[in-house]
């Protein structure tokens, strides 16, 4: 059953569909079902399977399309467009393309008003030791906050920082989510659940704990209940 904290948890909760098919991606999207509010579609599977699957997703979920845009400016402005005409609510691009990159892809976003645009700061994979990337992911939250971006990806460690330089609005999703005994496998800035949301994180982004666990629907609602509880 979902209960009412975790009602209000679903819509900050994102599960990535990394998985090679279409069938896969629909079979976990039936299995999680009103659990979830959002689902993260990412490379591996857009390229597969491409804008087909994000219009069968989108039939009863929000989609963030997780492509992490990153080349020159006039290029990264047309994909954004072609991005934002699929309907997505979330896109992203990297902020290491810079702020020219950056300032195209938010005026190509402007027709979507839909669609957040965020960019990735540090990835949560990146084993850079932590001051340094809360510092370089600091620089790059303004930076794109200065370029009409509404949000960044970031770690549950940089979150509280990048909220109290561009404020309470500006959005933070925050993936490297892990709790209990779980491996970190490739990712380096972890958070549990209740400790992205109390940081100040806005979405969560949540793959392999949910889709490698024995029961994917039982795994959602647990992350659900930390967030929950974490929110008060
Ligand atoms: O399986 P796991 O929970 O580690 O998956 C995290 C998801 O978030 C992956 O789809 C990954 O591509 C994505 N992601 C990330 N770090 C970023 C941006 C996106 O891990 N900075």
């Amino acid at each position: 059953m979902v209960m009412d904290g975790e009602r209000v948890m679903k819509n900050r909760l994102m599960v990535a569909l990394d998985v090679p098919h279409a069938a896969d991606a629909l079979a976990l999207r039936d299995r999680l079902g009103d659990a979830v509010g959002w689902f993260k579609i990412g490379l591996r599977l857009f390229v597969a399977e491409g804008p087909q699957l994000v219009a069968a997703i989108r039939r009863q979920h929000r989609v963030f399309l997780d492509l992490k845009f990153h080349d020159i400016p006039n290029t990264v402005a047309q994909a954004v467009e072609s991005a934002g005409a699929l309907g997505v609510e979330m896109l992203n691009v990297h902020a290491g393309g810079g702020e020219q990159m950056l300032a195209s892809a938010a005026g190509a976003a402007a027709s979507f008003p839909q669609m957040k645009l965020i960019a990735v700061t540090v990835l949560t994979s990146d084993p850079m030791p932590s001051d340094q990337a809360r510092e370089v992911a600091l620089r790059r939250a303004k930076m794109a906050q200065d370029a009409g971006l509404h949000g960044v990806v970031c770690s549950g460690h940089e979150a509280a920082a990048i909220k109290r330089a561009c404020g309470a609005g500006f959005l933070t999703v925050t993936p490297g989510i892990r709790w209990g005994d779980q491996a970190l496998q490739d990712q380096q800035r972890v958070a549990d659940p209740a400790g992205a949301i109390a940081g100040g994180s806005d979405y969560l982004v949540v793959g392999r704990p949910i889709l490698q666990a024995p029961d994917p629907r039982a795994a959602a609602l647990e992350a659900l209940a930390m967030m929950a509880a974490a929110n008060g």
